[in-house]
C-alpha cells in the first residue's frame, strides 16, 4: 500500500583507522556519528523520475524500484546534516536513506541485508571498488572492527577520550585516491600493509583504554597515507596544527585528496579547544565526538 510520502534516514560515520588498506583485505576500524543525519523523502508525481546511471542518489532509488517492480511516478527530496565529499560517508548514508524511503513510500519491509547490498550497488557509482565500510558503518550503532569480504565485529569500548573531526573546506577525491593507490602497484603494498598493522593495534589501544598509543598509532597512519600521496597540503597543515596544540595524535580520514582530519584528545573541554584552534587555522568546520 503506497503511502503520501516515504521517509528514509541514516547517519553518517568516520574511518578511525585502515581507509585504502581495507579496500586491500587489510582491517579498519570506523565509528557511526550518530548526530550526523540525512533523510530523504518520497512523494507521488505526475512525471516519471530520470535515471542516471552516474547519480548515486538515482542508482538507489532505481535498484529499490526494480527490486519492488515499481514504476518511477516519484520525486525525491534529501535533507542532509553530512557535508558532501569529505570522507564523512555522505554518499553511502544518502544512498541508505533514499533506499529506505522508497521502500517506506510503497509500503514494503526491507531487511538489513537488502538494504546493504543495494547500497553498495550506489557505492559502485560513488567509488571505484567500494570496500563496504562506508554502508556498514553508516548500517551500525557502534564502532566496527571491517575486514572487506569478510564482515565485520562491534567494537564495544566506552573511553575518556573524544574525537575532533575538522573540516579542510576541500571537497575529498575518494575515487581518484582509491585510483591513485591502485596505479601505485607494489610501492603501495608496505604502506598498505603498515596500515593494515596499525590499525589492528589501535584496535588493541581501544579495547585496553590505551589513549596515548591509540594516538601516536593514529599520527603514524597518517604519515603512511601521506606516503601514499592520498593527503593534502591543507590536511597535513591541519594535522600537524591539532598535534601542535596538545592532541595525542592526528590524521587524515576517509578517501582524502581533501576533506577532513581527525584529533584525539582526553576531554571535552580540551576536545573545544582543538576544534577553535583548527576553526583558526582554516578549518570550515569542525564535530566533536565521544568515544
Ligand atoms: O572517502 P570515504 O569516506 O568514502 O572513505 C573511503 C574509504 C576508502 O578506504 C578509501 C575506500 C573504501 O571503499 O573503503
Amino acid at each position: 500500500m503506497k503511502k503520501k510520502i516515504g521517509i528514509g534516514q541514516s547517519h553518517s560515520k568516520i574511518i578511525l583507522m585502515g581507509e585504502h588498506s581495507v579496500v586491500y583485505g587489510y582491517s579498519a576500524i570506523a565509528l557511526p556519528l550518530k548526530s550526523i543525519e540525512v533523510f530523504c523523502f518520497i512523494e507521488e508525481s505526475k512525471s516519471v523520475l530520470n535515471r542516471d546511471p552516474q547519480d548515486p542518489v538515482s542508482v538507489a532509488i532505481f535498484a529499490s524500484l526494480d527490486y519492488l517492480g515499481e514504476e518511477a511516478y516519484i520525486s525525491y527530496r534529501i535533507a542532509s546534516g553530512v557535508p558532501e565529499r569529505r570522507g564523512m560517508g555522505s554518499s553511502a548514508a544518502v544512498a541508505i536513506a533514499a533506499i529506505r524511503a522508497t521502500f517506506d513510500y510503497f509500503g514494503q519491509a526491507l531487511s538489513l541485508s537488502l538494504l546493504e547490498k543495494l547500497a553498495n550497488q550506489a557505492e559502485e557509482v560513488a567509488h571505484c571498488n567500494p570496500s563496504g565500510l562506508d554502508v556498514k558503518t553508516c548500517l551500525s550503532d557502534v564502532a566496527i572492527h571491517f575486514v572487506k569480504g569478510e564482515g565485520f565485529k562491534p567494537l564495544l569500548f566506552d573511553l575518556d577520550a573524544y574525537l575532533i573531526i575538522a573540516d579542510t573546506g576541500l571537497h575529498g577525491h575518494t575515487k581518484e585516491a582509491v585510483e591513485k593507490v591502485k596505479a601505485l602497484g607494489d610501492s603501495a603494498v608496505p604502506h598498505l600493509k603498515s596500515l593494515g598493522d596499525l590499525s589492528q593495534q589501535a584496535e588493541e589501544a581501544l579495547l585496553t583504554n590505551n589513549l596515548s598509543d591509540l594516538g601516536g598509532l593514529m599520527t603514524q597512519a597518517h604519515k603512511e597515507l601521506k606516503q601514499l600521496g592520498v593527503s593534502s597540503v591543507e590536511a597535513d597543515e591541519l594535522v600537524a596544527h591539532a598535534l601542535s596544540v596538545g592532541a595525542l595524535g592526528s590524521k587524515m580520514t576517509g578517501g582524502g585528496l581533501g576533506g577532513c582530519l581527525i584529533a584525539l584528545t582526553t576531554t571535552e573541554i580540551q576536545a573545544q579547544m582543538i576544534a577553535e584552534k583548527l576553526e583558526e587555522k582554516g578549518a570550515i568546520n569542525t564535530w566533536i565526538e565521544r568515544l
